[in-house]
């Protein structure tokens, strides 16, 4: 792959009030970064003291090129950091979670509560058998139970594997294989735009021909006693009848494993992800603290869910570590109305609120009319996750959430990074289209192929090249695959996005780099074409592929869905080939263009151009599990 394309960057960027910079735990950017630069070792240490340990570590750092440990020797229980210490330090009775449901059905958790509540599950789980080092599957819905049964997990040891409860049987089966777990945690239904979801017959069939299982646990929505039919399956309230709600944390080596997490990869076989207790702690913590710069009297909305990383980091462990007050909900963004979500910020004041740019997307196409009905000035912070946030995207946040007042955090991470790297901090002016600097702790940079920086304004390969603490120990059962991440190039670590970086150093994530069309040899980021179309006023979201063309090689196709009020014609389809060579050049002029209603995505919103492109060959798109619609 070459990286021979320039980038047109934009140069208007936003500066929030000082107030912001001045009330920030991180204080300034380029102060804390030095600290970082001067001294690695010692500026990890200082944060992961900020936790609770069991036994200090021998070292902060044993780095054994692919392999790292972090804090080895230490030991922990994430739980303590997320619980036990806010109960004994003041916080007992501060909201930890308020849950949401449909009809404004609502369930609050102090931090006692949660405390009691996981280390009753605690004690179940381990009546079950469940002991140090066993996975423990969960397939739940967005409720309190899920994140309880999470820390149930962590609070003996016990290793969870997520996985998210959209996925199908098929899906979950080969996760439950491959982590081999002895038991499932389920619900009997879901409730998703006032229908419900069979999640225990989706588990059942999941758990067919996989002997691994020893039981099932199954939580009942009504609480009405279950029906149990299978010898398996236990009832989620009876396995806890009569226990105890104190349950001693395990003692765990900073390197024991807390989860595995399963990603889609690039060959549509799912990888596990391993994070380990110690170091994943310290990266979660430290990035809630000083990156989503979390208070005290802070609400904080991640609306993401804990199948994904996003929902481990930054709904459970990082926002508990510092012990804010959560808010979940299991309602969907657009049901019963695309109000609801604002609903919510207004009557929780949610201070601090975290999605996604597909939903972002899907709320401007609906109309600023829904988010202008309600009051949404308890927002102090807006942040955004999971692909590019394109300008016109950033604009309308900034504008329409956030008042022109609050920061945006668009954060780029991933599954395999466990915390955020490379974001805005909160008082640096922010650039849209730019995910921002790396974060104080993170040494990235924008290389090509034999590791050497390119020039600013020149497209790269984006690494790391420096450890850190919540980086993945391994994929699970699967090495070489964890090898292949540092040795692509040598000594850092590739995270597979191809980005640029502009004179100031912010680093613009411009798509996998696997989404490549090579044109008359030319490489086109497919997200370079989707972003121009975008920037159309007519164009809501729009997913581009390689189309074979006997002259240029590839040619450039592009699927695009309209804002209410558009019709598609002839003449847009002109006026978008036309608005695309203008932006980007004529190299990029899409070669055919379709208007389709919706566009196949991912669950965390990232558009599957594999399915559109083996729908265009007709030819079967693979593994698609992890499809949305
Ligand atoms: C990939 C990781 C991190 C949790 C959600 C997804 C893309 C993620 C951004 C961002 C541009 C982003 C990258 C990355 N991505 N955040 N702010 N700007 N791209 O986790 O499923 O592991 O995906 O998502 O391509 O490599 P994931």
């Amino acid at each position: 792959m070459s990286t021979d394309f320039d980038v047109k960057l934009e140069k208007k960027s936003y500066i929030p009030d000082p107030s912001y910079k001045a009330g920030s735990a991180l204080g300034d950017y380029t102060t804390a970064y030095q600290k970082f630069l001067d001294n690695p070792d010692a500026f990890w240490d200082e944060k992961a003291k900020e936790l609770d340990w069991m036994k200090p570590w021998d070292a902060v750092l044993k780095w054994d090129y692919p392999k790292a440990q972090w804090f080895a020797g230490g030991k922990l229980n994430i739980t303590c950091n997320c619980l036990d210490r806010h109960v004994k330090n003041g916080r007992r009775n501060k909201l930890a979670l308020i849950w949401r449901g449909d009809n404004d059905s609502e369930e609050v958790y102090t931090y006692r509560q949660l405390h009691r509540a996981v280390m009753l599950l605690a004690n179940a789980l381990q009546k079950l058998g469940v002991t140090k080092g066993d996975r423990v599957c969960l397939y739940m819905p967005l409720i309190p139970e899920h994140i309880i049964a999470m820390l149930a997990c962590a609070r003996i040891g016990a290793v969870h594997s997520i996985v998210y409860a959209g996925f199908g049987a098929e899906a979950l089966h080969s996760r439950i294989r491959d982590a081999q777990a002895k038991v499932v945690i389920t619900a009997d239904v879901s409730y998703r735009k006032g229908k419900s979801i069979n999640l225990r017959g989706i588990v059942e069939d999941a758990v067919k021909n996989s002997s691994c299982v020893e039981k099932v646990v199954i939580l009942s929505r009504e609480r009405s006693p279950l029906e149990l039919y299978k010898e398996m399956e236990v009832d989620y309230y009876a396995i806890q009848e009569g226990l105890e709600d104190t349950c001693p944390a395990e003692e765990m080596d900073a390197e024991d494993p807390l989860f595995i997490l399963y990603t889609s990869g690039t060959t549509g076989q799912p990888k596990g992800i391993v994070h380990t207790c110690g170091g994943y702690a310290v990266g979660t913590h430290y990035t809630c603290k000083y990156i989503f710069d979390i208070k005290d009297s802070d609400v904080f909305w991640c609306t993401a869910d804990p199948g994904w990383i996003t929902g481990h980091s930054y709904i459970v462990y990082g926002p508990l570590a510092v012990g804010a007050t959560v808010v979940i909900t299991e309602t969907t963004p657009e049901y019963p109305d695309p109000g609801v979500w604002w609903n919510i910020i207004e009557d929780l004041g949610v201070t601090i609120f975290y999605t996604a740019p597909t939903a972002i997307r899907m709320f401007m196409r609906v109309g600023e009319e829904w988010p202008n009905k309600y009051d949404l000035q308890s927002l102090r912070i807006i942040g955004s996750v999971g692909e590019p946030l394109n300008p016109e995207a950033f604009e309308w946040y900034y504008r329409v959430i956030g008042k022109n007042r609050c920061p945006i955090l668009d954060t780029w991470w991933q599954t395999e990074t466990g915390m955020h790297m490379i974001t805005t901090p909160i008082g640096e002016p922010m650039k849209p289209g730019f995910a921002g600097l790396p974060i104080p702790g993170v040494l990235a940079d924008v290389v090509d192929k034999q590791g050497d920086p390119v020039p600013a304004g020149q497209g790269g390969l984006l690494v790391i090249k420096r450890p850190w603490p919540s980086m993945m120990r391994t994929v699970y059962k699967n090495e070489e695959r964890y090898e292949k991440y540092w040795n692509q190039i040598r000594n850092y670590y590739t995270v597979g996005d191809l980005a640029v970086r502009d004179e100031d150093g912010y680093i613009m994530v411009l798509g996998r780099a696997d989404d490549i069309i090579i044109v008359s040899g030319h490489n086109l980021g497919t997200a370079e074409v989707e972003s121009a179309l975008v920037e159309h006023e007519s164009v809501a979201e729009a997913a581009v592929i390689g189309i074979p063309d006997d002259i240029k090689g590839q040619a450039v196709k592009a699927f695009v869905t309209l804002i209410k009020g558009y019709e598609p014609s002839d003449k847009l389809v002109s006026e978008l080939i036309y608005h695309v060579r203008m932006t980007i050049g004529p190299i990029a002029m899409p070669a055919a263009i379709e208007f389709v209603d919706s566009l196949p995505k991912t669950r965390s919103g990232k558009i599957m151009r594999r399915v559109l492109k083996a729908k265009e060959m007709g030819v079967d798109p693979g593994d698609i599990s992890t499809l949305e619609e």
